[in-house]
């Protein structure tokens, strides 16, 4: 009895604590959903070391009082460098054994918003991004007129060979011996555990109080040639609004588009004045779960309040708080490190 009342109390004491926002948080990134198939007992501790090096980047530019903005471009890069993760040089492969990349940001306090879409030959979509949003009258810049924009503005352009690595062609062989091809592309669910989904992401929140957003992705394993997905789309993968949340998201894109799930999260902060994790668990647990529809999100609002949403097995994920410690996930062990 005595044992029951315990597990009783302790699952209660779970539940509550892994629903509560996380106080004190300057700067948090997501490597995107996981299974342990993709990422085994033996890579956990290089997607730890992956994702610390990424919170250092963002954290060095707030620790010196840089802007929420630049913040989550560092840390972005910084995954996208990194070939563990499906972004930048780790993007996954299209059905036609090519590399097309999305990435968006957004500054919360302007509400200026930047994206790419199918480029192929930035190193850095990110940062193609952003100069969209910098540079440009426009929101979004696509394949081609994205690629020579980039070039344009003197960001790194790099061969699409770059982009090959072992690891995602082996995945892309063994997704497409899965797949029934002709059902598979007019079926998003059948994307489900079947194709990686590791889009990266941050949300920062700086000395001024400013929040911002960053989302950059490969996209989906196998996908069509010129799909587009989430990551790029301002209110489906990616938002941030001073008066809500920093968003970002990971998971089947054409819900996130379909069901505007960066921006309803906000909406619900806005109008039904839901607290971070309420209205991430809205969308990712009660929306898309109950659909099979795989997902996660972080969601940082301008007090500083994490939370981390998601359906699948893990959601590798790290955060760093005021006092500069960072606290790494790749499923439920936590690793904290010192950035000071
Ligand atoms: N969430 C990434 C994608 O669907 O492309």
């Amino acid at each position: 009895m005595k044992s029951l009342i315990l597990l009783i109390l302790g699952l209660l004491s779970f539940s509550i604590f892994a629903h509560s926002p996380i106080p004190n948080v300057i700067l948090a990134i997501h490597g995107g959903t996981a299974d342990t198939e993709e990422i085994p007992k033996n890579l956990e501790p290089e997607v730890i070391d992956g994702l610390f090096e990424s919170l250092k980047a963002g954290y060095a530019v707030l620790k010196t009082k840089g802007s929420s903005l630049d913040a989550v471009e560092a840390a972005v890069k910084s995954l996208e460098d990194n070939p563990l993760f499906n972004a930048g040089k780790g993007a996954v492969f299209t059905s036609q054994g090519k590399n097309e990349m999305d990435a968006s940001i957004m500054e919360g306090s302007t509400k200026k918003a930047g994206a790419v879409a199918s480029v192929t030959q930035i190193k850095n979509p990110i940062s193609a991004a952003r100069a969209v949003m910098e540079k440009t009258r426009h929101v979004l810049l696509v394949g081609d007129g994205a690629d020579q924009f980039a070039k344009a503005q003197g960001l790194k352009i790099v061969s699409p060979k770059y982009f090959y690595t072992d690891r995602r062609w082996k995945e892309w062989q063994k997704s497409k011996a899965k797949q029934n091809r002709s059902s598979q592309n007019s079926s998003p669910t059948a994307w489900n555990r079947h194709f990686s989904l590791g889009t990266v992401g941050s949300v920062a929140l700086d000395i001024k109080n400013g929040l911002a957003a960053a989302t950059s992705t490969g996209g989906l394993t196998d996908k069509m040639h010129g799909r587009v997905g989430d990551s790029p789309i301002i209110g489906a993968g990616t938002f941030a609004d001073n008066e809500t949340a920093a968003i970002s998201c990971t998971g089947v894109g054409e819900y996130f588009i379909r069901y505007g799930i960066a921006r309803e999260i906000s909406s619900l902060i806005k109008y039904k004045q839901l607290n971070v994790v309420q209205a991430a668990d809205t969308l990712i647990q009660n929306t898309l779960k109950p659909q099979n529809v795989e997902g996660g999100t972080i969601v940082l609002d301008p007090k500083g309040y994490l939370a981390f949403s998601y359906n699948a097995e893990g959601l590798p994920r790290g955060y760093v708080t005021q006092d500069g410690t960072a606290h790494l996930f790749v499923f439920d062990k936590e690793v904290v490190r010192l950035l000071k």
